[in-house]
């Protein structure tokens, strides 16, 4: 299967339900702000995974039944999007300015909030039978609210000493900040489509470990990516601190004094570091194999994640789902 060709037909046709979504609204600069990053695309992962989850158990029907619900998964991150290239001071997403520079930073924050808004009154819409709406509409609402806590905790470990962090730290904030919204979609995609309570268990959990497998694929790729494929700036989560699994492997494995340990904490968390000093601190994490251990991880939940896929049937999906995984962790180029 060609996988990115099959995610790339996909997203194109959630893309249409996405910007008829946002076609809504009085103020034209909240309107540009709102629709700026939706019309940049993306990879639209999260309401594919649902949809593909809602077709492999309910055929059509499930991918019908499911693209409201898919269209909201995607503005809930989009919202997300906004508010943390705020958090994060990235200027560039999907190739473009970001909402906080196209503008400024107060309306990054207002179409953030309007973005939410306009995901639940999609969710609304969604012609389920009411016990399975009240279930969307609270595991949505919960994965929002764990979102938030994970960026919480994303920022706060910034301006944490990496000897105070554990890498359950780094997993449980990856969790909540990054795999819950996986989670919430293939939990509401197999809801969607009546699947059994096993089904639905074992489906988030693939979603779970494909989730965790993605962000430390996306923390990679920000050391050994490029812009113009990645469509945001490299090497920012160096320069912001982030505490990456990269980060915590080579400070807790390099002994004082090392030269790579030095050349990592000239640049961790230093925003005025130069280009050089970023580069050496990526070398570091090179040579100190602390990005190999991070590939082998995120490659060790794949392979987790793609056993969970025992509860479907044989079929296009559930060779969609199982080559997904793949994708999420390496095989994409952004
Ligand atoms: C970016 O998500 C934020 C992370 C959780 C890493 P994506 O890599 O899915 O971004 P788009 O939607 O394709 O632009
Ligand atoms: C983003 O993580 C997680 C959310 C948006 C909730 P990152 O900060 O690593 O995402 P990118 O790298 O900016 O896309
Ligand atoms: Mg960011
Ligand atoms: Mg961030
Ligand atoms: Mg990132």
């Amino acid at each position: 299967m060609d996988v990115l060709n099959e995610i790339s037909k996909r997203a194109k046709e959630i893309g249409v339900e996405v910007m008829k979504g946002l076609e809504q609204g009085e103020v034209p600069k909240l309107q540009g702000a709102v629709r700026h990053y939706p019309e940049g695309g993306g990879k639209r992962l999260r309401p594919v995974l649902a949809i593909a989850v809602a077709q492999a158990i309910a055929g059509d029907s499930g991918k019908r039944m499911a693209m409201p619900f898919a269209v909201c998964l995607e503005l809930v991150h989009n919202f997300t999007l906004v508010h943390d290239d705020v958090m994060d001071n990235d200027p560039v997403r999907r190739g473009r300015k970001a909402v906080h520079v196209l503008y400024d930073v107060p309306t990054a924050i207002i179409a953030g909030d309007a973005l939410f808004a306009r995901a639940f009154d999609i969710l609304a819409t969604a012609d389920v039978p009411s016990k399975h709406l009240k279930r969307l509409l609270s595991i949505t609402a919960n994965t929002v609210w764990l979102i938030a806590e994970g960026q919480q905790e994303d920022m706060d470990f910034e301006r944490t000493p990496a000897e105070q962090l554990s890498v359950e730290d780094y997993m449980r904030m990856i969790r909540k900040k990054t795999a819950v919204l996986f989670e919430c979609a293939a939990e509401g995609g197999a809801l969607i489509a009546d699947a059994s309570e096993e089904q639905v268990a074992a489906l988030r959990d693939y979603a779970y470990l494909l989730g965790m497998g993605f962000q430390i694929h996306d923390d990679i790729l920000d050391l050994t990516s490029t812009e113009e494929v990645l469509g945001k700036p490299i090497g920012t989560d160096i320069r912001n601190g982030k505490r990456t699994l990269m980060v915590l492997h080579a400070l807790s494995t390099l002994p004082e004094g090392d030269k790579r340990r030095n050349d990592l904490l000239k640049a961790l968390g230093n925003e005025s570091a130069t280009k050089e000093e970023v580069d050496a601190a990526m070398s570091a994490l090179h040579d100190s194999g602390s990005v190999e251990h991070a590939r082998h991880m995120a490659a060790d939940f794949a392979a987790r994640a793609r056993k969970d896929l025992d509860v479907l049937r044989d079929g296009e999906e559930k060779e969609f789902l199982t080559a997904l995984v793949d994708y999420a962790v390496g095989e994409r180029a952004t």
